[in-house]
């Protein structure tokens, strides 16, 4: 099997008895590598942006470039495509989805956001040694939906690696490339409408990153098992993304806590969705409520930099930097806008001092990440 069907450091996940959630935190402990004295004198909390140094500082050598679905004609195969869906909305430059859907999704829909997109899919692949996803799903699965696929990167890895299932991956934008594994399609889809699929139709529903697009965790998870087949597995991964850090080195001053960490706080009741699907544990209750069995929680710490000690995980956290680094502008102006309003001074200088921040090797943050799956009994 290509895809172990455990999660890391679960050799043999245990079967679980309906309802009853395994958590593994599999992952060596987070420590930060000892800093050089000029790493030391770099830490930058609060530093005013602008003296010279360049806030887009690019910390390592990776390309976004590989492995990417960026830069090809997007288009998708779905007929359903309607010219206004391609009429996306353009907000300070940067394109969103169409207002056609009734959804408010913050992350523009743009090349740069896309790239943003493909290092994600790198980073996580890592993190996940290799694996497209941790959830035992078998070798000779026939039918496979990404729901809110974005680049398509994960549905079309699915559809090389496995190339006898049928890989469909939807989203509200027709981003996905056109050159795509013969056994893949993109379709446009709004995922919290009342799914079309035949009740039983795929083998394995995968959803990542859904954090500020769904206002009903409980209600997905329905709609998901409903097209679940008898024995087949559904797997939600998601992210927090306020960043805390164990050793106190995020100081009360810092633009982490003054800025990023409140912005996200501050949009649920703005905008209706939850960003804390982590910390509220949404996935698992809506696993729970919708009636999948077997389910399996595993959480990560996600490194922000190179800082940790361990080798893999400062591989994940250079890319995590990239990835904010890259585009921290298409994360964070919606969510700018609508919790300070357009006309407030002072986003591009915060975006500054973020990107200082977080390259800062003193500075030693994570995200946490959080997958579940669970099976239709
Ligand atoms: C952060 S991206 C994650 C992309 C992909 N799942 C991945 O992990 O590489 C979130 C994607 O969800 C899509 N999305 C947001 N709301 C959606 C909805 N209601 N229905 C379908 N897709 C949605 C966005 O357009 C975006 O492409």
């Amino acid at each position: 099997m290509a895809d172990q069907p455990t999660a890391p450091g679960a050799p043999n996940a245990p079967i679980n008895s309906p309802h009853q959630t395994t958590t593994v935190t599999n992952q060596p402990d987070l420590i930060a590598a000892p800093q050089t004295e000029e790493e030391v004198c770099e830490s930058s909390a609060g530093g005013p942006p602008g003296d010279g140094e360049d806030p887009n500082y690019d910390e390592d050598s990776y390309s976004s470039e590989s492995d990417s679905a960026v830069g090809v004609d997007s288009v998708s195969s779905s007929n359903s495509i309607t010219a206004s869906i391609m009429e996306y909305r353009n907000i300070k430059g940067r394109t969103y989805h169409s207002a056609k859907h009734e959804s408010k999704y913050f992350t523009p829909n743009d090349e740069q956001q896309m790239e943003s997109q493909d290092i994600t899919h790198h980073y996580l692949t890592v993190m996940l040694d290799d694996r497209l996803f941790l959830a035992p799903v078998p070798d000779n699965v026939k039918r496979v939906l990404d729901v809110g696929t974005g680049t398509g990167i994960w549905a079309i890895d699915m559809g090389d690696k496995y190339p006898d299932a049928e890989v469909i991956g939807t989203d509200l934008s027709p981003t996905q490339p056109l050159w795509v594994p013969p056994n893949v399609k993109f379709e446009i889809d709004d995922c919290t409408k009342e799914w079309t699929w035949p009740e039983g139709y795929f083998d394995f529903i995968h959803m990542r990153y859904l954090f500020g697009a769904i206002s009903d965790w409980s209600e997905l998870l329905h709609q998901a098992y409903r097209c679940c087949a008898p024995g087949g597995w559904v797997q939600s991964c998601e992210c927090d993304i306020a960043m805390n850090s164990d050793d106190d080195t995020i100081r009360p001053e810092s633009v982490i806590k003054t800025f990023w960490n409140p912005l996200w706080k501050e949009l649920p009741e703005k905008l209706g969705v939850s960003f804390q699907v982590v910390e509220e544990g949404l996935q698992n209750k809506g696993f729970e409520e919708a009636g999948f069995v077997d389910i399996t929680e595993v959480n990560y710490k996600l490194p922000i930099g190179g800082w940790p000690l361990d080798r893999k995980l400062a591989e994940i956290g250079q890319l995590t930097l990239l990835t904010l680094n890259n585009d921290i502008e298409g994360y964070t102006l919606i969510p700018w806008n609508v919790v300070y309003g357009e006309e407030t001074p002072g986003y591009q200088e915060t975006l500054a001092y973020m990107r200082r921040e977080i390259r800062s090797r003193s500075t030693h943050a994570y995200m946490s990440i959080r997958y579940v799956y669970g099976r239709k009994p």
